[in-house]
């Protein structure tokens, strides 16, 4: 034993030696700058350069600055900042690279306002990513988007907008990727991670409740622990879970009475604590209205102070704070080291940026290819799509611009894509627009696909006109459009401009009338059962003409569904109003404890109440057959595992998704998903692992998950209402 134990020893004294050497070496490489050593990992790095750091130049990492091209007036460009919405200069000294941040989830944004003549990819918006409820989707556009701010020499992309869609008529729905918590973590958990694959860091965003525009500035959200749990959190949960993003944004709402950026139970307690981040906490811009209150609660870098808070309290202020004792030098250094822990963990500091070209055609493939994957085809009656190209010999194409582009959603996140706006002047051309429209016209990719038929364009604001060029057209595909955009919400469903007036005429005129719908959230379709078809794009974002096409005419088989139910009406939602939503002084507080977690189609199911659409709905070119569910319980997980098969004449692709409802429980949770791709007459099974949080209950009093135990059952959907047979499995009462 003796000898044995002395051999162990002598190798792990010369392990132990050899590991010195190599440790000498690279020091010697990284002489006087140990946290240059990319082997260690991001929280020693940061621990030995904060080490390093001045007072000052603690002061100085912890606030950012509003970078804008300046129009008279305006505060000048910080020297260094490339112009965007926020910058946190070097500090040239220690090697520490400046922050160069910019919007947003769907692009390099801002290009024009701040970069005249810069221009980026836009990506469609954010429900069409979730509509195609495949995660690879949702990476891919990440790391596109994040190729691209690379390249321009951002380092920090203000993306991962994950607020839920309580409130249909949000002017932000558009940023976000629908109402499950499960599907939105997972999406936008996953357009994290591909962001940061390349070398940028992603925030999250907004934490948390910001889920209505109205008062955005002012108002509390009222929504009670378990509930926030299970609903807005867990999506955040989620999200940060899968995309360990470098950075969480606070809004700018109160949650319960305390301002998202000074509230310690979502900062402090349940982001730091019970979740165990590591990163920083930004603030909105114009967030902050505290020093000491702010930071004591977990908020570690105010945004854009200067232009946008009362005053900069994270200098004078939080100096005085921290004199007085109200503030911990401690906390100071503890914001440090967070910054920097994300600004190593993201790789900023082992490879200088580096401005490239960029592969446009790559890039919008990316964009379009979102399109095809999440476009839902909301109607296709006697299966007048797809549309085909040799026997098609005349279309009327109508409306909404579309012989020149694709609608965005306006504020902070619109890009300006190559070609700049192709509907320039529309009102408000200031913020929160321009009203941008990217110049990928489908009358263009219409035109291409069907290079026999007779192809006309009316602009539709003459509905007689419109009509009369449908009569003569075998088939009408009308556009329609609703700009959304941050800081507004929409009054209500309705379609502006009398659209709806416009859609009835054409298809009135042509009962092969198509609708394609572009929008950030579920609209009123009054004219719905006149149309023969309706396909709902959102804003499709680069090359959405071509993908508009190629879905029409079944290049490519749409395979979304819906990231949100769709009401018939306000009545449907649990607050019919919206006060201040059509100016005047909203209200202060809006009760979110009405519905509290069953948003979307958990409240249509609790109150029996039949959406127009139902979550999950979406249809195909071809058809699918779905086996038994069958359920168990593997190393701990619960799994489910269905059959799935094309029976019809078209590849294409379903979703199987499981919903659970657990005992006691009167609605049905989603707890798992997957898209499966399949051949004509191919079939797969398809196993999915369940989420165990949505098995469970949040616990307030325990502080955790609880799941009950006993019988659960599930069921495999086509959509949130369209179920398979029920399976029982009996689960054991568990704490997670
Ligand atoms: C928005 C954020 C955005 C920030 C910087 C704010 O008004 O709410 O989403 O990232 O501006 O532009």
């Amino acid at each position: 034993m003796k000898g044995q134990a002395g051999m162990t020893m002598l190798r792990y004294a010369l392990a132990i030696s050899l590991g010195a050497c190599a440790v000498m070496a690279h020091a010697q490489a990284t002489t006087g700058q140990p946290w240059k050593d990319a082997r260690l990992s991001p929280d020693v790095r940061a621990t030995r350069l904060a080490a390093q750091l001045t007072q000052d130049e603690k002061f100085h990492l912890i606030r950012s600055y509003y970078a804008a091209r300046p129009k008279p007036g305006d505060k000048p460009v910080p020297p260094g900042a490339i112009g965007s919405a926020g910058y946190v200069p070097a500090i040239a000294r220690l090697g520490i690279p400046a922050l160069q941040e910019s919007d947003a989830g769907l692009g390099v944004a801002n290009s024009d306002k701040f970069r005249p003549g810069d221009t980026a990819t836009p990506l469609p918006a954010g429900p069409v990513t979730a509509a195609s409820w495949d995660p690879q989707v949702a990476y891919r556009g990440g790391a596109m988007i994040g190729a691209e701010a690379h390249s321009k020499g951002f380092n920090i992309l203000l993306a991962g907008g994950v607020n839920l869609m309580r409130e249909p008529r949000n002017g932000r729905n558009f940023e976000y990727a629908g109402e499950d918590p499960l599907l939105a973590g997972t999406i936008v958990g996953e357009a994290i991670k591909g962001i940061q694959s390349q070398r940028i860091i992603s925030t999250i965003k907004h934490y948390a409740v910001n889920d209505q525009e109205t008062g955005r500035n002012t108002i509390n959200a009222q929504l009670n622990e378990q509930a926030m749990r299970e609903s807005d959190l867990l999506a955040f949960e989620l999200a940060i879970e899968r995309g360990k993003p470098g950075s969480v944004m606070c809004s700018y709402n109160k949650i319960n009475g305390d301002w998202a950026c000074e509230n310690d139970y979502l900062m402090n307690q349940v982001l730091k604590r019970d979740w165990h981040y590591p990163g920083f906490v930004m603030s909105d811009w114009g967030g902050v209205h505290s020093a000491a209150k702010a930071v004591n609660a977990g908020l570690d870098q105010e945004s854009a102070g200067e232009t946008f808070d009362q005053e900069v309290y994270f200098d004078a202020s939080l100096r005085q704070a921290l004199a007085k004792g109200e503030v911990k030098q401690q906390r100071l250094d503890d914001m440090v080291q967070r910054i920097l822990r994300s600004m190593f963990a993201a790789g900023l500091f082992d490879q200088p940026q580096q401005k490239k070209a960029i592969d446009e055609k790559a890039d919008l493939a990316v964009s379009r290819s979102t399109l095809e994957a999440g476009a839902v085809l909301l109607r296709n009656e006697g299966e007048l799509l797809p549309l085909n190209a040799t026997s098609l010999k005349s279309v009327a194409v109508i409306g909404a611009h579309a012989d020149k582009g694709v609608l965005a959603g306006g504020g902070s996140s619109v890009v300006t894509g190559k070609g700049g706006n192709a509907v320039p002047g529309l009102a408000p051309t200031d913020w929160p627009g321009p009203v941008m429209y990217h110049p990928f016209a489908p009358l263009k990719a219409i035109r291409t696909a069907a290079p026999s038929a007779d192809v006309q364009f009316a602009e539709g604001k003459d509905v007689a006109a419109a009509a009369e060029l449908a009569s003569h057209a075998q088939v009408a595909v009308v556009f329609v459009q609703k700009w959304a955009t941050e800081s507004v919400d929409a009054p209500d469903l309705s379609l502006p401009d009398g659209q709806d007036a416009l859609v009835a005429a054409v298809a009135k005129a042509n009962p092969h009338t198509i609708v394609v719908l572009e929008n950030g959230g579920p609209v009123a379709m009054p004219w719905l059962n006149q149309t023969a078809a309706v396909l709902e794009t959102w804003y499709p974002g680069g090359d959405g003409g071509e993908a508009i096409a190629h879905l029409l005419f079944g290049k490519v088989n749409p395979s979304g569904r819906l990231p949100f139910s769709w009401p018939r009406d306000l009545s449907q939602l649990p607050r019919a109003d919206l006060p201040g939503a059509t100016g005047g002084t909203p209200p202060a507080s809006v009760d979110y404890n009405i519905e509290g977690a069953n948003i979307g189609y958990r409240w249509y199911q609790a109150r029996g109440i039949q959406p127009l659409f139902a979550f999950g709905y979406g249809l195909s070119y071809t058809r699918f057959q779905h086996g038994d569910l069958k359920v168990v319980t593997r190393d701990g997980r619960v799994q489910a595992t269905v059959q799935i098969k094309n029976t019809g004449k078209h590849a294409g692709a379903d979703v199987a998704q499981i919903y659970v409802q657990v005992p006691g429980g009167k609605v049905r949770r989603l707890c798992g998903y997957a898209k499966v791709f399949l051949q004509p007459g191919e079939q797969r099974n398809v196993s999915i692992p369940l989420e165990s949080r949505l098995l469970a209950d949040f616990d307030p009093a325990q502080h955790r998950w609880v799941v009950r135990g006993g019988s659960y059952a599930f069921v495999d959907g086509r959509s949130a209402e369209e179920l398979g047979q029920p399976v029982a499995l009996e689960l054991p009462a568990q704490k997670l």
